[in-house]
């Protein structure tokens, strides 16, 4: 008898009212951490009313992990208050760069992929989980652009990353396949690197296509090839909770609900299997 994967969705403003309530059969939401790090209102309400009903993981945009400000303090806080708040099953934020001497770029930045970075990166990462008091999971981001210094391939330095810092994955499947096109890599050759046991979560997406590269915009249903990967990240990784990340023309839920039952007959099949 197999495990069945928990699968969830990302909390979006558009049913907040329906899961506030318990009316979505999803096992679990993942909630935009920023967007709860408020002193009162309507988002409260909703993330209370949520926490009581479903589990939930904390996702962040702002941790800014490979950046060289120092972290913020007070962004970390917020946090561990919002953590305490609703004792989330995970707690995640994405291995890039988000800032500069103070200025928020508003966009998830690929690092150089060297030692030094790792090292870099591995020590903020274990700051920032000795300030929460558990471990992270850190999400790979797709990328356009890589660094010419770049002395390993990114399978290779999120592997050593999360080694280091001794932190847990949450590993975007569209990510790999956006990342693995635009780079021309094989992303199975992603899925064999990454260390399976650190693997906490798994985000399926849509992306769109612009001239010959592939952007990573959450704005279209899972594409084939990331329902393909899938299957095979199941069966490496076994049942991992999974999820539909969402963000842009938010289709009718009924449509992300189908989406949710494509994972869980691919689930039922692989993990049987
Ligand atoms: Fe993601």
């Amino acid at each position: 008898m197999s495990q069945a994967v928990a699968l969830g969705l990302g909390l979006r403003p558009a049913f907040y009212a329906d899961a506030a309530q318990g009316r979505l059969a999803v096992d679990w939401f993942e909630l935009i951490s920023e967007n709860f790090m408020v002193d009162g209102g309507n988002p409260l309400r909703v993330l209370d009313a949520v926490a009581e009903r479903y589990p939930v993981a904390l996702h962040g945009v702002s941790l800014n992990l490979g950046g060289s400000d120092a972290l913020d303090a007070d962004y970390l806080d917020r946090l561990d208050q919002l953590a305490r708040r609703v004792a989330p099953m995970h707690i995640s934020d994405h291995l890039c760069w988000t800032r500069h001497g103070g200025h928020h770029l508003h966009d998830l930045l690929p690092l150089p992929y060297t030692d030094e970075v790792v090292r870099h990166v591995a020590q903020r990462i274990r700051k920032v989980q000795d300030r929460l008091g558990q471990r992270i999971l850190i999400e790979n981001v797709s990328s356009y652009a890589e660094f010419a210094h770049s002395t390993m391939r990114e399978w290779e330095f999120l592997a050593a990353v999360s080694e280091a810092a001794d932190c847990h994955i949450l590993l975007d499947l569209n990510n790999i396949l956006v990342s693995a096109h635009n780079h021309g890599f094989d992303p199975l050759h992603y899925l064999a690197a990454v260390p399976a046991q650190r693997v906490r979560q798994i985000h399926l997406a849509g992306h769109s296509i612009s001239g010959p590269l592939r952007i990573d915009t959450h704005d279209h249903p899972v594409s084939d090839p990331v329902w393909n990967l899938y299957a095979s990240a199941l069966r490496r990784f076994g049942p991992v909770p999974s999820m539909i990340e969402r963000d842009e023309r938010i289709p009718p839920l009924e449509e992300l609900l189908a989406e949710l039952d494509q994972a869980r007959r691919i689930g039922a099949q692989e993990l049987a299997a």
